[in-house]
């Protein structure tokens, strides 16, 4: 089960060691629930994915977490940042990212986002019919064409968008209206842009994509004269959650992903494109754990029920997407795991469960449970549901501690009441 865990994860005299810190010292210098980012598992794996894309760019999907701390370590990397709202775009430029290291997307930008992304000076991917004469009035110059190719990604239905009728993009007759009328209104369109879906396992829906997409650049060049410099094949690579999971791993996908592209334009008479990647889940996922103290137990016929101090209010995903986690019993990490238990969340409703079935030793009060594979995705889906502030981050590296997010408080919360 520790293959899961990022790669600075150690267990000694039974105690989970994270970066070379014990789990109990950051919990109780910290609080819980706490998410602990392993910055060896992001420099390697952001060292990882720049490579991939040989020669190419590498843009971090900030929706998977905002934080300023981890864009300045990925930009460290020669990671940039997709951005999809004023709010990511401030927090990319709070970290000191500038207008070549941004890409700028979104289904439903206003005025106001067009104008700060034209300000950011970066390329905005257009994505809805009206936006090319709106994003040139707002001094937009660089841009990308978002086409859905009709794709269908094998991952839950809320995160595929590369299918007919996606909200995302638009497909191929559309999207040759939107570049022509780009072109019309004196844009530099810089090339086409496609996303998938997210948590794919494997490459078949992302290589159907990639050989559609090079047929779309034939015929854009064939109608309107106009030549793809850029292939931005979004994100979407998938991580381990559990040991079960079964998830081809992110560099290789990013790696077919490229040399896919390049083949496929080449094989449709086009000049290679330079490559542009998103990937979100895949550079911070593996490399998030969270803490959380076990508050109560019951042990009932049939069930026994292990509640923390959060739940669906700090990783909504086991609701929005079905997601199955694991756990490790941090205080007791070589103990016999031999009572399978369900992890309940703190909240007010019988759906707040974070693992329906682990083996622990034993649960009982105030013992730390570590939940893998929980970088992506949570922190940014967090809610006060119930009054909860939403936890706290650290960074963890050879035994020192760096807070990159400071817990929210009961007084955050109350100062936005009227
Ligand atoms: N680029 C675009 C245009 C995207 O829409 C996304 C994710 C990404 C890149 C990054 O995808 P990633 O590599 O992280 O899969 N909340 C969901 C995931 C939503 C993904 C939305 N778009 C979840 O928790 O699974």
């Amino acid at each position: 089960m520790i293959d899961v865990f990022p790669e600075a994860a150690t267990i000694e005299d039974g105690e989970l060691l994270l970066g070379g810190v014990s789990a109990e010292a950051l919990a109780a210098e910290h609080g819980t629930p706490l998410v602990v980012y392993c910055e060896a598992t992001l420099r390697r794996r952001a060292r990882a994915l720049a490579a991939a894309v040989d020669g190419g760019r590498v843009f971090y999907g900030v929706k998977a977490f905002a934080n300023v701390a981890l864009l300045r370590l990925l930009r460290e990397e020669g990671i940039g940042a997709d951005v999809a709202s004023e709010g990511e775009l401030a927090f990319a430029r709070a970290a000191g990212l500038g207008a070549e290291e941004l890409v700028v997307h979104g289904n439903a930008k206003d005025e106001r986002f067009l104008a700060a992304a034209a300000a950011a000076g970066s390329p905005v991917v257009l994505d809805a019919p009206d936006e090319a004469p709106l994003a040139a009035e707002a001094g937009v110059r660089q841009t990308l064409v978002r086409v859905t190719l009709g794709v269908d990604a094998d991952t839950h239905e809320a995160i595929r968008t590369g299918h007919h009728g996606s909200k995302f993009g638009l497909p191929p007759d559309r999207a040759l209206t939107l570049l022509a009328d780009a072109l019309a209104a004196g844009i530099d369109v810089l090339g086409l842009h496609v996303h998938v879906g997210s948590q794919m396992a494997d490459f078949d829906a992302q290589e159907e994509t990639i050989r559609r997409l090079a047929a779309f650049a034939g015929r854009c060049r064939a109608e309107l004269g106009w030549v793809a410099r850029v292939a931005d094949l979004g994100g979407g690579f998938g991580i381990r959650h559990h040991p079960n999971d079964r998830v081809t791993d992110a560099v290789q996908l990013a790696t077919a992903a490229a040399v896919t592209a390049r083949a496929s334009f080449a094989q449709a008479g086009l000049a290679e494109p330079e490559v542009w990647l998103e990937p979100g889940r895949s550079l911070v996922g593996p490399a998030g754990v969270t803490l959380y103290r076990v508050v109560s137990v019951k042990r009932l016929p049939g069930r026994t029920w292990v509640a923390i101090d959060g739940g669906m209010s700090d990783n909504p995903r086991p609701q929005l997407y079905d997601a199955r986690y694991t756990a490790l019993s941090a205080l007791r990490a070589d103990a016999p795991a031999d009572e399978v238990v369900s992890v309940a969340g703190m909240h007010c409703e019988s759906g707040d469960v974070l693992i329906d079935d682990v083996a622990l030793p034993g649960a009982r009060r105030g013992d730390l449970l570590a939940v893998p594979a929980t970088g992506a995705y949570t922190l940014a889906m967090a809610s006060n549901y119930n009054g909860v502030g939403r936890p706290a981050a650290v960074l963890v590296r050879d035994g020192a501690v760096t807070a990159i997010r400071r817990r929210e408080t009961v007084d955050d919360l109350l100062a936005l009441e009227a």
